[in-house]
């Protein structure tokens, strides 16, 4: 008591940092051997842990709750948990910012919505990435907050799954090297970032209550691999286990996912955070390996303190996790150098959001090179989408407030509160459109065309301003959100009629889609062009239209195969779908969101293991209507001279890309091999990749380095990774499906 009296003394007289508001006040660092920088952070941990009461370890291994009546001391953030001010430990102030921060509205500050990161990974840019997560780094340091909580990776099993646009695609090598620079981009900002939603929470569809069911090698081989790399490359501080459960057992009490995979075989060492509400208990989950409850403290609060203190839960499990979360606090930097409020640069915001957007638009087709347009174009129908006026965003926990508000809000429904300036609309009835108008976009590269816009509600009125205009550029979206899945791949609002309604009135007819994933396109011999949007972000107008201009080469590439319709899918209807609500609520008492919760118990079996999107698609021998991988350029390129070398490193590859065309581009060269037949794998996996940059008639040699992870399959026996001996095919061109180069060789197994 006394030692403890003492310590209160010594830290007690604080003074607080300038700044002033809410989630702001933070102490002004003691003088504890734990603040001494030069010191490892995992030290410095513990020498702050030898001073933590059991009270003071509880309150950070659980979200904060603010008292009643009062003012939230909280930056009004997703997750708040207090720190301990006698320690000079500050609060973490946590905000959803998958594609941006979010929460704007309530606090009147503004954020950038970047472009969705499905649409970031279409880049195949890890610099794109760092830079995407700098942004987001950046921001949540002007608004005050301390960590983030997006990166998203669940990788594209269900393309229908209502949050493939938070994600980073199918493959799970470009999804963990896409996701590791975005959350190092955060991290380089000294905010914390996190991984989610770990794991399989691949679908929407009652995902507080649904069984994921994989093998253990398939799930190390894809969704889990994906965590692995972003880990790896990022050292993210935290890791959010999902709602849903895995092989029988909740994602957040799951002693394989947590304990063996995550913190053994990874060696993982910041802290797991459960999906808000998504702790079912308090030993089974502390044992298991959850370190903190969100929000609340129903599992991790006064049940744990007594489960400690009965000896049920060792206090060095406690003091385990309470270390994971100090630690990372001093690895990132928010001890050190916590965050101060300023004016967000809303400027170089628009300005990054749109050099993202530029590299994330894939060109999917381009009959007799309709594209880019000329300027001198004499009249354009732009339809459908709210062209007019905005681009659309994604919802749920993601969703990005719009400044100013949403331009193409729903119809007042009788009862629905005002709609304020910048009513987001999180999990709101209709989806958010941000000011950013295309049809200006496009008038701004072709001043002097007669531009006209149709609404796009009646195809017949549609087709005939298309008839009677040069070209018709028609807009289509997908509203996708949380909580909720694509029933299936068409778009919905009857938008196919729409667009085929166009193309018969016009051919020369080019489609932008604005979907959260891939979509069928049932018109698609009918048009000319198509370019791949996704969520374009707040200045996806600008993006769109200097793409269609020829201001910008298109350079992206899709991270997700496009089927032809779902019929084609692993799973042509998502599971769960079909089944009626339960009367009583189901899920366990977490869970917030919904996603169709309610539903009774069930399976997602994932029966096509490890064959996720494009591997499900070459074993199947099935043709997609556009392959993972494939992209167009207004430049064309040729492959030559390939080289695989193994190396004590796994594979040297080596190969030419010239650029056969009139205008520079950029290249994103692949690489992918067979396996030897032993192994039992798909046809082919992407091993590789480089972004090559080519003036007219240039010629480059790349080399790319295969690291032995990417050529090995996982072993559950050995529980761990082996490289099967035998040959490799190794692949190399500008998609999955178009591979001119080929070369074999041995490689000795492990
Ligand atoms: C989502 C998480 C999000 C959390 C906090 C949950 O519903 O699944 O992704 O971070 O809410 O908003």
């Amino acid at each position: 008591m006394l030692i403890r009296t003492l310590f209160v003394c010594a830290f007690a007289t604080l003074s607080f940092a300038q700044g002033g508001g809410r989630g702001m006040q933070q102490p002004a660092p003691p003088a504890g051997p734990w603040m001494d920088k030069t010191l490892p952070p995992d030290q410095r941990a513990d020498l702050v842990i030898a001073q933590m009461t059991l009270d003071e370890k509880i309150q950070l291994v659980h979200g904060g709750q603010a008292g009643r009546g009062a003012p939230s001391p909280s930056n009004g953030g997703a997750g708040w948990i207090p720190g301990i001010a006698r320690l000079g430990i500050p609060d973490i102030n946590m905000a959803d910012s998958a594609v941006g921060v979010t929460r704007g509205a309530a606090t009147s500050r503004y954020s950038t919505l970047l472009p969705s990161t499905l649409g970031l990974a279409a880049s195949w840019d890890p610099k794109a990435g760092h830079l995407y997560g700098s942004v987001i780094g950046r921001e949540l340091r002007d608004q005050g907050y301390n960590m983030s909580i997006g990166g998203g990776v669940d990788i594209t099993r269900e393309p229908r799954n209502g949050r493939n646009f938070e994600y980073c695609g199918e493959d799970p090598i470009l999804a963990g090297k896409m996701v590791g620079q975005l959350m190092k981009g955060v991290q380089d900002q000294q905010i914390m970032g996190d991984i989610k939603h770990y794991a399989l929470n691949d679908q929407e569809t009652g995902r507080n209550i649904g069984n994921a069911v994989l093998d253990k090698r398939s799930m190390r081989e894809s969704d889990l691999l994906a965590f692995e790399i972003g880990l790896r490359d990022s050292q993210a501080a935290g890791v959010m286990c999902s709602y849903n459960k895995v092989n029988g057992d909740w994602a957040c009490e799951n002693d394989y996912l947590l304990n063996q995979v995550l913190k053994k075989n990874f060696g993982f060492q910041g802290w797991v955070m459960s999906d808000w509400g998504g702790t079912h208990s308090t030993y089974k989950a502390a044992m298991a390996g959850l370190d903190q409850e969100m929000p609340g403290s129903g599992f991790f609060g006064d049940a744990l303190k007594k489960s400690v203190e009965s000896g049920e839960i060792p206090v060095a499990r406690l003091n385990d996790m309470v270390h994971r979360i100090l630690r990372s606090m001093f690895a990132v930097g928010v001890v050190d150098n916590p965050p101060r409020r300023q004016v967000v640069d809303i400027f170089k915001g628009l300005e990054d959001s749109q050099s993202l957007a530029e590299e994330s638009i894939v060109l999917l087709k381009n009959s007799g090179n309709q594209l880019p347009l000329s300027s001198a174009v004499k009249s354009i129908a732009v339809i459908g989408s709210h062209a007019d006026v905005g681009i659309i965003s994604g919802g749920g926990s993601a969703q990005v407030d719009p400044p100013g508000g949403n331009v193409a809000p729903p119809p007042p429904l009788p009862g629905d509160a005002p709609a304020g300036r910048g009513r987001g609309g999180m999990f709101g009835r209709g989806p958010v459109y941000f000011p950013d108008s295309p049809l200006k976009a496009i008038h701004a590269h072709a001043p002097n065309a007669k531009i006209s816009f149709d609404a796009g509600t009646d195809p017949a009125a549609a087709a005939s301003l298309a008839k009677s205009s040069d070209i018709a550029i028609v807009f289509v979206n997908q509203p996708m959100s949380e909580g909720r899945d694509a029933a299936t791949l068409s778009l919905p609002d009857k938008q196919d009629d729409l667009v085929a309604a166009v193309a018969a009135a016009n051919p020369k007819t080019i489609v932008v889609l604005e979907t959260g994933g891939p979509v069928a396109m049932p018109w698609i011999d009918k048009v000319n062009g198509v370019l791949a949007a996704f969520f374009p972000g707040n200045r996806g107008a600008e993006a769109i239209a200097n793409i269609l201009f020829g201001e910008v080469n298109p350079s992206a590439k899709l991270p997700v195969t496009y089927a032809k319709s779902d019929a084609d899918l692993p799973h042509p209807q998502i599971a769960g779908l079909n089944l009626t609500p339960a009367a009583a609520p189901t899920g366990g008492p977490g869970g917030f969101g919904g996603g169709r919760g309610g539903l009774p118990p069930f399976d997602v079996p994932y029966t096509e293991g490890v064959k996720v999107g494009y591997k499900w698609f070459d074993a199947e021998n099935k043709e997609p209507l556009f392959p993972f991988g494939c992209g167009l350029s207004y430049t064309t390129y040729t492959y030559s001279g390939l080289k695989v070398t193994p190396a004590e490193n796994g594979l040297t590859v080596s190969f030419s890309v010239k650029n056969t065309g009139k205008r520079a581009g950029q290249e994103i060269a692949q690489v992918y091999t067979s396996m030897p037949s032993a192994a039992g794998e798909p046809p082919k996996r992407l091993i590789g990749w480089d972004r090559v940059d080519l003036a007219p008639g240039e010629s480059k040699t790349v080399t790319v380095n295969v690291e032995p992870l990417y050529l090995s399959v996982f072993n559950e026996q050995k529980d761990g990774w082996q490289v099967v001996g035998g040959d490799y095919k190794v692949m190399v061109g500008g998609s999955s499906k178009t591979l001119p180069l080929a070369d074999t060789v041995k490689l000795a197994g492990n």
